[in-house]
């Protein structure tokens, strides 16, 4: 489950303070396959960072699993992240220098699993990648990129996968065969599925949708309403 309560982000810009996210409290259940939708500039990613520990809020809380995150210190965090969350950005992120088969296996040699090896393999086949293993980053097309990388994040079982626009540098084909496999792996494996994605055909067969605007939940509904985005 991912609770949050009261989060907001500030930057200072100049002499200006600028709210990119305003105090929000959201409830998230275990399990549960959320799309995050709305225009560019509305805090999708800021909110994801922000749910990831990757950034620290101006204010509030984030609560995965009962842990306060926001409370935790730096080693702890990143501890916790490595056992608990993973993450799907954009753009791959792939080690350039290591195969599939090692990009998989890297999380799993930080949280010391013995049969990272085996796992590492078990979880490219269930990808569809079985034969591109040996194969660097520079030899995969980008859809193929991205399931390594869908793979690497579900390395160790996290129970919260948070993907940003995880279709959003692909064709509509790769697109749509990522999107498959993340909902694919978030029905069997449980992980509760947090994504933001621009596509709201997809974002259609989600348990719910969740609009910003302008740093603010506008909608969030169970599924997604007709009307594409609220007017104004
Ligand atoms: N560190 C920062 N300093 C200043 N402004 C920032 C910072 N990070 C984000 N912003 C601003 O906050 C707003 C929200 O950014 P964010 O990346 O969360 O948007 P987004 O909804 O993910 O957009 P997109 O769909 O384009 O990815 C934007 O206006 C952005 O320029
Ligand atoms: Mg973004």
């Amino acid at each position: 489950m991912i609770e949050l309560k009261q989060l907001s982000k500030q930057v200072n810009s100049g002499r200006n303070q600028l709210t990119i996210l305003h105090p929000l409290d959201l409830v998230i259940p275990a399990g549960q396959f959320a799309a995050i939708l709305g225009p560019s500039g509305s805090g999708k990613s800021t909110l994801l960072g922000l749910m990831a520990g990757l950034d620290t809020p101006t204010t509030g809380e984030v609560i995965l699993a009962g842990t306060a995150i926001t409370r935790l210190g730096e080693d702890a965090l990143a501890a916790f992240r490595s056992r608990n969350i993973g993450f799907v950005f954009q753009a791959f992120h792939l080690v350039p220098t290591a195969t599939a088969v090692e990009n998989v296996q890297i999380p799993m040699e930080i949280t010391g699993r013995r049969d990272a090896k085996k796992r590492a393999k078990a979880l490219l086949e269930s990808v569809g990648l079985s034969e591109r293993a040996h194969h660097y980053p520079a030899q995969l097309s980008g859809g193929e990129q991205q399931r390594v990388a869908i793979a690497r994040a579900f390395a160790n079982e996290p129970p919260i996968l948070l993907a940003d626009e995880p279709t959003g540098n692909l064709d509509y084909a790769n697109g749509l065969r990522v999107f498959e496999l993340l909902r694919r792996l978030n029905r069997e494996t449980g992980t509760t599925l947090v994504m933001v994605t621009h596509n709201e055909e997809l974002a259609r067969t989600a348990d719910r949708a969740i609009t910003l605007r302008d740093g603010r939940v506008v909608l969030d509904n169970p599924k997604v309403s007709i009307e594409p985005f609220p007017p104004g």
